[in-house]
């Protein structure tokens, strides 16, 4: 990939950082706690937790489902945005990155709002449309970034016009400017920012993010 001055961007970051994500007791305890329990560090970065919270408040979201929990760290910022009466559904593959989302959630005080459910991603977004689950306000995608395209779609089908759909990981330091990337993950990247730009019923754009490489935000509206 082309040269990019990390340093200075980095310096950037940490300066937005410092002015507008001052982090507390139940952030900082839900890293220490998830990098104990082996958990790998590819929570998002606080400024990005602070977008996320930024957009659910902006959206006045009162239902988020998000794919791919981890810890809980994004999990956290998402569920403090939800406005009086708002739920979030997580999705979670692992048993143990549940079960410490779990014990982080009930600890910044998100037990009561917050659900985490196991198992595959996919299965459980068909069980959700199977039981007729009314329409998310936003849905946050950060799971396996091969399975992006089907969560996308399955995404959809648990939408309603407005609803925000948002994935991360989609620039993925510029490995996805190659045509056919040969990892899946990048693979995956890049067909799901093909299908948001192309898709009848989405208006959308990647938005670069710092996270000591660039990677990137997908922001989509359903028309
Ligand atoms: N959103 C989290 C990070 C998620 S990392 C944060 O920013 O704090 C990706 C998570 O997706 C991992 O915990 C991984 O176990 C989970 N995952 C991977 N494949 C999955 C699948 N097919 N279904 C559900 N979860 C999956
Ligand atoms: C990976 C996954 C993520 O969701 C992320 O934000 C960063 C890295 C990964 O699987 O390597
Ligand atoms: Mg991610």
């Amino acid at each position: 990939m082309e040269p990019l001055n990390e340093e200075l961007v980095n310096r950037i970051d940490r300066y937005i950082q410092e002015l507008f994500t001052p982090s507390d007791a139940a952030l900082v305890e839900n890293l220490k706690d998830a990098n104990a329990a082996g958990l790998p560090a590819i929570n998002v970065s606080p400024n990005q937790g602070k977008l996320l919270y930024l957009l659910m408040k902006i959206a006045g979201a009162r239902r988020i489902l998000e794919i791919g929990t981890l810890g809980g760290y994004s999990t956290t910022w998402l569920a403090r945005a939800l406005s009086p009466g708002g739920m979030l559904i997580t999705l979670e593959r692992e048993v143990k990155h549940a079960q410490v989302a779990r014990r982080n959630l009930e600890r910044a005080g998100l037990g009561a709002v917050v659900e985490v459910r196991v198992g595959p991603a996919n299965e459980s977004l068909r069980e959700l449309i199977r039981l007729g689950a009314e329409p998310f306000d936003a849905i946050f995608i950060d799971a396996d970034k091969a399975g992006y395209v089907e969560y996308l779609d399955l995404s959809l089908e648990l939408s309603r016009p407005g609803t925000i759909i948002l994935a991360d990981n989609v620039i993925r330091h510029g490995l996805v400017l190659d045509e056919n990337p040969p990892d899946a993950a990048d693979r995956g990247a890049r067909a799901y920012n093909e299908a948001i730009a192309r898709h009848p019923r989405l208006e959308s754009l990647v938005l670069p993010i710092v996270r000591r490489r660039v990677d990137g935000l997908a922001i989509s509206i359903v028309r």
